[in-house]
């Protein structure tokens, strides 16, 4: 079930997804998370941050809008506080980072570079750039390669995964400024803009009015975008977005994902991640896949 990826090694290819596994350790009492192929970290800044006031995130019929304005208790206090009960020597603890200027982005690497508990990074790029105004990093080819680089001069010998936005024109430009920069992985895809309204109230369901759309509704989304990027980049992708099943996971191997993330699937039932790993290991063994690097990216497409 192991999978090497871009300088990192999962036991298996089933991670969690930034931001809906808290630090990891609010699960311990659902499941064993040394089972687990990796466990990605709720996204962390340099200075700790309360989000935005509520409501901030609602059930819609096919998914979940939030717009948690990326609280979190911080770098430093996650290094101090949570890092070493994570069982780090059995499973691939990586950080999400979190900044409003690129610079920012290079100084949280730099915290965390030497930090031996600590897999990997992933760098969310969906987020607005204070200096340029607001626009998201992620929407822009330039600001993409630009953190990239800031990132990666100053992670060490971590390995550098940049988490894509799926709210762009072409996904495959952004994927391609990140490798040219030094990106080692790539993540796909974050949430997806999106809206709510009460008819009674005659208010947005969220007090930030718009927020990001996740689970199920995103999956064919995700899988279109996971497909094109493995075709248009050459390091290691980990396809995420709607992932609820074990067959949803093959999926996204079958498209080319080396590895996947489980996201809002963990707010149906907090067991989820785990039960995925069970019912990957008893699907591959009833659809007779011998191996990761045999079945990845075996889509038979359609002749023309
Ligand atoms: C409540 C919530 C909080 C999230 N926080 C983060 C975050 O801090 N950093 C990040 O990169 N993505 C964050 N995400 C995005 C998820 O990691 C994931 O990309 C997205 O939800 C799509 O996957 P899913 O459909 O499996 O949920 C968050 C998603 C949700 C629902």
């Amino acid at each position: 079930m192991s999978v090497k990826a871009g300088g990192l090694e999962f036991k298996n290819p089933v991670l969690t997804a930034s931001g809906t596994f808290g630090y990891g350790l609010e699960f311990m009492p659902y499941g064993d998370l040394s089972r687990l192929g990796g466990i990605v970290v709720k996204g962390l800044s340099l200075e700790p941050r309360q989000g935005n006031p509520g409501p901030r995130i609602v059930e819609t019929s096919c998914g979940l809008l939030n717009a948690i304005g990326l609280e979190n208790i911080g770098v430093e206090a996650f290094i101090r506080d949570k890092l070493s009960l994570l069982p780090w020597d059995r499973t691939a603890v990586i950080v999400n980072l979190y900044a409003r200027e690129s610079e920012e982005f290079g100084e949280l690497a730099a915290v965390l570079a030497d930090q031996e508990k600590v897999a990997g990074l992933e760098v969310n790029v969906s987020c607005p750039n204070v200096r340029a105004g607001g626009v998201q990093f992620g929407q822009d080819p330039a600001l993409v390669g630009e953190v990239t680089r800031k990132v990666k001069d100053r992670a060490g010998s971590k390995p550098v995964m940049v988490k894509l936005s799926p709210n762009v024109t072409d996904i495959t430009v952004l994927a391609r400024a990140a490798e040219e920069n030094g990106a080692d992985l790539l993540s796909l895809i974050n949430t997806l803009s999106g809206m709510a309204v009460d008819i009674r109230t005659r208010r947005p369901c969220l007090a930030n009015t718009t927020g990001g759309l996740s689970g199920p509704a995103i999956k064919p989304v995700a899988l279109k975008m996971v497909h094109a990027v493995c075709r248009a980049v050459k390091i290691p992708v980990i396809g995420l977005g709607g992932i609820t099943t074990a067959e949803d996971i093959l999926e996204y191997l079958l498209v080319g994902a080396r590895a996947v993330q489980v996201g809002s699937g963990n707010f149906q039932s907090p067991d989820k991640s785990f039960q995925l790993v069970r019912d990957l290991e008893n699907l591959t063994g009833e659809l007779g896949i011998a191996s990761w690097e045999e079945y990845r990216g075996s889509l038979e497409e359609w002749g023309r």
